[in-house]
């Protein structure tokens, strides 16, 4: 295991449970001195704190709703206050929710967007000039494969993402002389709690990681911090993911309709 992050400081969004919360063990057992917890369950944030905080790593809880634009507001100035700038901001927080666009409760459409999309651009917005000041930082984006495809029943999710990755690449870009790295981390599917908070309380789509393309967390994360410390513009954990999105992201859109069209009759047959 690499010690390339040894020493420093790291903020994880999302840290309550699934990849955040694994980003936080590695990271802890990478070296990281200084590890800031950011979700809204704030008793999974204090037993994850008590399970890593040591001599060699001070951990701090800020419990936030990151769908609400002040609690992001607040979490800014609280890290400040704690003097907390990070050389590596993890920004993972993020939902989804599966079932035809027209039946979305709008409410959860929007936090998705103020999560995944706003909450996320802030941070980066906040953390960026401190690492481009001390000529290092590590960013991770935590966009998905589903960003790259269009994906009926995950319209807005897969749009949200789509932003991520591009977001993410651009940002690289734009810092590649500065010292500061930009991974954008396109997982497909992971067993965590995605599947039943992405799915609707009606029971009518139930989104669940398809077996024969699962990675684990664990695997996830350990290959996104060595991509992070090689400094790879971009990450697509698993070869059983990875090919088929870089064939469909290498091949035209109107070759790849039909089979668009094919999966998503799957959802709506053209009878309905
Ligand atoms: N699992 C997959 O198949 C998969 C695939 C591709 C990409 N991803 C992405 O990976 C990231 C992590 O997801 P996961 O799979 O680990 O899912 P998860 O187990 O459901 O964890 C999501 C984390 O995000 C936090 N979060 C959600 N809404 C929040 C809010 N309003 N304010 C603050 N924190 C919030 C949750 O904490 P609280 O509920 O405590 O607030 C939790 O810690 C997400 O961005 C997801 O889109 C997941």
């Amino acid at each position: 295991m690499s010690d390339h992050f040894a020493g420093m400081t790291a903020l994880v969004t999302g840290a309550s449970a699934g990849l955040g919360e694994e980003f936080a063990r590695q990271l802890a057992a990478r070296g990281v001195t200084r590890l800031a917890l950011v979700a809204r369950r704030a008793d999974r944030l204090e037993a994850l704190r008590a399970e890593l905080a040591g001599p060699a790593l001070r951990v701090d809880c800020f419990p936030a709703d990151l769908a609400h634009e002040d609690a992001v507001t607040h979490l800014m100035s609280d890290l400040e206050a704690a003097g907390f700038a990070p050389d590596i901001l993890i920004n993972n927080a993020g939902f989804g929710d599966v079932g035809n666009f027209e039946d979305a409760e709008p409410a959860k459409l929007e936090s998705m967007l103020a999560v995944n999309v706003v909450a996320l651009t802030r941070l980066s917005r906040w953390a960026v000039p401190g690492m481009v000041e001390r000529h290092r930082g590590w960013i991770c984006n935590v966009g998905s494969s589903a960003g790259m495809l269009p994906l009926p029943q995950f319209a807005v999710y897969a749009a949200t993402k789509a932003y991520v990755n591009s977001f993410s690449e651009a940002l690289r870009l734009e810092l590649r002389a500065t010292g500061v790295k930009v991974l954008a981390l396109c997982p497909g599917p992971v067993e965590t709690e995605f599947g039943q908070v992405a799915s609707r309380p009606d029971g009518k789509r139930k989104f669940s990681a398809p077996a024969a393309l699962a990675v684990s967390k664990e695997d996830v994360v350990s290959q996104t911090l060595d991509a992070m410390a090689a400094g790879s513009a971009r990450l697509i954990p698993g070869l059983a993911v990875r090919f088929p999105i870089l064939l469909a992201e290498s091949t035209p859109r109107w070759l790849m309709r039909p089979f668009f069209n094919l999966v998503s009759s799957r959802f709506r047959p053209e009878s309905a």
